[in-house]
C-alpha cells in the first residue's frame, strides 16, 4: 500500500514502524489521525451509521454518543494483561509473564490480517502537555474508530505530536486490533472485538505495547494504563521518576494558601469524587480543584521537590453511583462532548444509570439494548459502565493542570475500601513507613477488577495490575526516590469504607472527607495536631473541623479504633504478600513490619 504520510511526520524510523505494520495487519485503508474538531464530527458520525455509536438528543446531551459494548467485552482483563521482559524474574510473581521471543511470535501471527477490511487509524499522542519535560509521546496504531474518538478526549491527540517527534524523538509504538476482521461483503457488527483471545501486552525493554481483542476501556485506549502507568512505571525507573495511580487535587485554604496532594486508590474506590470533592457548606471558604483524577506522573524538580502532572486529558470515569448528590462536578463534566459506555437510554435520548436520580425512570433501554423497567430484576446500566469526559469541562479543574512543569506535592494519601481494621485516617512517621503503608495497601474487590466481590485483595500503591515490573523492585524504587530527593512529601493513609458491625459505613464520605483532607494539609504544613499511636499519628477529635456535621465524640473514636488484635492479623497477612516477593523485597520493608508487631505487642 502507498502510504500518505503527513507532511510534518519527519522521523524514518516511525514511517518504517507504520510501515510494518500495515504490511503485518493488512488494513483496508490507513488513516493518519489529525486531531480536528472536523475529523473527530466525521468519526462520530461513522461510528452512528454503523450503529456502533448513538446520538444523544443534542438539546439534553449536546454532541455525545452512547455506546454498547459486546457483553463480553466491558472491562480491563487482568488474566490477560502481560509484562514480557526479557527476564521472567524482572516481571515478578504479580504480573503474568510470557517470553517476549515466544509473544512476539505468538502476536505476529494473531495480527497477521487481523485489520483486513478496516481502517487502520494512526494516533499520535502525547501523555502530558506537549513539550513538557515530564511528557511520554505514544503512537497508537488501531483499527477502532471509538479508540480514535475516546483518545481524543482523553490524550492530546493530532498534527502537533508529530513535530514534537521531529527526526528523532522518542516514542512509545502502540499496537492494537479488535482483532475482528471482516471478510469480503461481511456485515460489521456494532461492536467487533475477539469474543475468545485477548491478550494486553507489554514489552518493558522495547517500551511497546500490543493489544489485542478488546476494545474496551483500558484495554485499548493505550495511553491510560497500558502507557502511562506500565510502560511509564518502567521508564520512571530507569529515569529516577514515578508513574502511579493517583489523583491529583489542590486545596486552598480560608487564607489562600494552595496545596496539592497526590492520592493513590485501588480501582473503583471513588478516586474521581475525592479528586473533585465539593466541600460542606460550613467550609465553604475551603477550596478543592482537580489536576487529574486517575494517574500521577511525580518527578524530583532540582530542588529535590516532587512535582507531578497528570497525563491525561480526560476522565474516564465509573458512571453507576455518580449523581449530582454524589460528584456534581463529574455530572457537570460529561454533560457534553462526552462518550457514555454500557449505560442505559431514556425515552428522551439522554443517558441513566443505577444511582444518577434516587428513582429510575418508568422505561429505559438497558447497556444491551433491551427493554428495562425498574421491577425487571436487571441493572440498567453495566457496574463497569463508563463515560469518556474532556477534563476541561470541569467545573472545578485546576487553573495549573495544564502546567508543563506540574504542580508541587505536599502531601501522599493511599488509601483503599476496607470494612474493618483500618482507622479513618492517620499519618505515617516518616517516608520508609509510608512506602510501607502504601506497599501493604488493601481494598475489597469489586466488578472493575473483575475479581470477587468483598475480599480484601493487597494492591501495593494500587499498582497491582499497573506496575510494569517486579513488585519489590517497585517498593525499592520508591525507597530511593525518598533516599535522593530533600524534600519528601510525608504519606497518610485514609479509609472512608469502615463499617460497624451491622455492615453500615461508619464515615459519611463525599464531601466530608473534607474535614480529613483539612488536617492532611495542615500537618504537611506542620499546622495541625496529633498523638502518636502504634500505627502513625491520629488526630484528635478537636483538630477536626466539626461544623456542620452531627458526629459525636464516641463516633470519632469508632472509626479511628486501632484493635490491636485486628491489626495483629493484618500484619500477619501482610506478610503473605511479602513472602510472594521474597526474592527482592526491601529489608527496611520487612523491618517495619517487625517494628510494628513489636509495639502492638
Ligand atoms: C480505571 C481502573 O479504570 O483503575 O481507572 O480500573
Ligand atoms: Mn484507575
Amino acid at each position: 500500500m502507498n502510504l500518505q504520510f503527513p507532511t510534518n511526520l519527519k522521523h524514518e524510523q516511525a514511517r518504517a514502524w507504520i510501515e510494518e505494520m500495515v504490511a503485518l495487519c493488512q488494513p483496508e485503508n490507513v488513516h493518519f489521525c489529525d486531531g480536528t474538531p472536523a475529523e473527530n464530527d466525521r468519526l462520530n458520525q461513522k461510528l452512528v451509521d454503523s450503529g456502533t455509536f448513538i446520538k444523544l438528543n443534542e438539546e439534553l446531551r449536546p454532541n455525545s454518543f452512547l455506546c454498547r459494548s459486546d457483553p463480553s467485552d466491558v472491562a480491563r482483563v487482568e488474566d490477560r494483561t502481560f509484562i514480557c521482559s526479557v527476564n521472567k524474574e524482572d516481571a515478578g510473581p504479580t504480573n503474568n509473564w510470557e517470553d517476549p521471543k515466544v509473544m512476539h511470535a505468538r502476536l505476529n501471527e494473531l495480527f497477521a490480517g487481523s485489520m483486513k477490511g478496516r481502517t487502520m487509524y494512526v494516533i499520535p499522542f502525547s501523555m502530558g502537555p506537549l513539550g513538557s519535560p515530564i511528557a511520554q509521546l505514544g503512537i497508537e496504531i488501531t483499527d477502532s474508530a471509538y479508540v480514535v474518538v475516546n483518545m481524543s478526549i482523553m490524550a492530546r491527540t493530532g498534527s502537533a505530536v508529530w513535530d514534537v517527534l521531529g527526526t528523532d524523538g522518542a516514542y512509545v509504538p502502540c499496537l492494537h486490533s479488535i482483532g475482528a476482521p471482516l471478510q469480503p461483503g461481511e456485515k460489521d457488527i456494532p461492536w467487533p472485538c475477539n469474543p475468545t483471545v485477548k491478550y494486553i501486552v507489554h514489552f518493558p525493554e522495547e517500551r511497546a505495547i500490543w493489544s489485542y481483542g478488546s476494545g474496551y476501556g483500558g484495554n485499548a485506549l493505550l495511553g491510560k494504563k497500558c502507557l502511562a502507568l506500565r510502560i511509564a512505571s518502567k521508564i520512571a525507573r530507569d529515569e529516577g521518576w514515578m508513574a502511579e495511580h493517583m489523583l491529583i487535587l489542590g486545596v486552598e485554604s480560608p487564607a489562600g494558601e494552595k496545596s496539592y496532594v497526590a492520592a493513590a486508590f485501588p480501582s473503583a474506590c471513588g478516586k474521581t469524587n475525592f479528586a473533585m470533592l465539593i466541600p460542606p457548606a460550613e467550609m465553604s471558604d475551603w477550596k478543592v480543584t482537580t489536576i487529574g483524577d486517575d494517574i500521577a506522573w511525580l518527578k524530583p524538580n532540582d530542588k529535590g521537590e516532587l512535582y507531578a502532572i497528570n497525563p491525561e486529558t480526560g476522565f474516564f470515569g465509573v458512571a453507576p453511583g455518580t449523581s449530582s448528590d454524589t460528584n456534581p462536578n463529574a455530572i457537570e463534566s460529561c454533560a457534553k462532548n462526552s462518550i457514555f459506555t454500557n449505560v442505559a437510554l431514556t425515552p428522551d435520548g439522554d443517558v441513566w444509570w443505577e444511582g444518577l436520580t434516587k428513582e429510575a425512570p418508568p422505561s429505559l433501554i438497558d447497556w444491551q439494548g433491551n427493554e428495562w423497567t425498574p421491577d425487571c430484576g436487571r441493572v440498567a446500566a453495566h457496574p463497569n459502565a463508563r463515560f469518556t469526559a474532556p477534563a476541561s469541562q470541569c467545573p472545578v479543574i485546576d487553573d495549573q493542570w495544564e502546567n508543563p512543569a506540574g504542580v508541587p506535592i505536599k502531601a501522599i494519601i493511599f488509601g483503599g475500601r476496607r470494612n474493618s481494621t483500618v482507622p479513618l485516617v492517620y499519618q505515617s512517621f516518616n517516608w520508609i513507613y509510608g512506602v510501607y503503608v502504601g506497599a501493604t495497601l488493601g481494598s475489597e474487590t469489586t466488578a472493575a477488577a473483575m475479581g470477587a466481590t468483598g475480599q480484601v485483595r493487597r494492591d501495593p500503591m494500587a499498582m497491582i495490575p499497573f506496575a510494569g515490573y517486579h513488585m519489590a523492585d517497585y517498593f525499592n524504587h520508591w525507597l530511593h526516590v525518598g533516599r535522593s530527593i530533600a524534600n519528601v512529601p510525608p504519606i497518610f493513609s485514609v479509609n472512608w469504607f469502615r463499617k460497624d458491625d451491622n455492615g453500615k459505613f461508619l464515615w459519611p464520605g463525599f464531601g466530608d472527607n473534607m474535614r480529613v483532607l483539612e488536617w492532611i494539609v495542615k500537618r504537611a504544613s506542620g499546622e495541625a495536631n496529633a498523638y502518636e499511636t502504634p500505627i502513625g499519628w491520629m488526630p484528635n477529635y478537636e483538630d477536626l473541623t466539626w461544623d456542620g456535621l452531627d458526629f459525636s465524640e464516641e463516633q470519632f473514636a469508632e472509626v479511628m479504633t486501632v484493635d490491636a488484635a485486628k491489626w495483629k492479623t493484618e500484619l500477619v497477612s501482610h506478610e503473605e504478600l511479602f513472602v510472594k516477593l521474597y526474592d527482592r523485597m526491601p529489608k527496611q520493608l520487612i523491618d517495619v513490619r517487625s517494628l510494628l508487631l513489636s509495639s502492638l505487642a
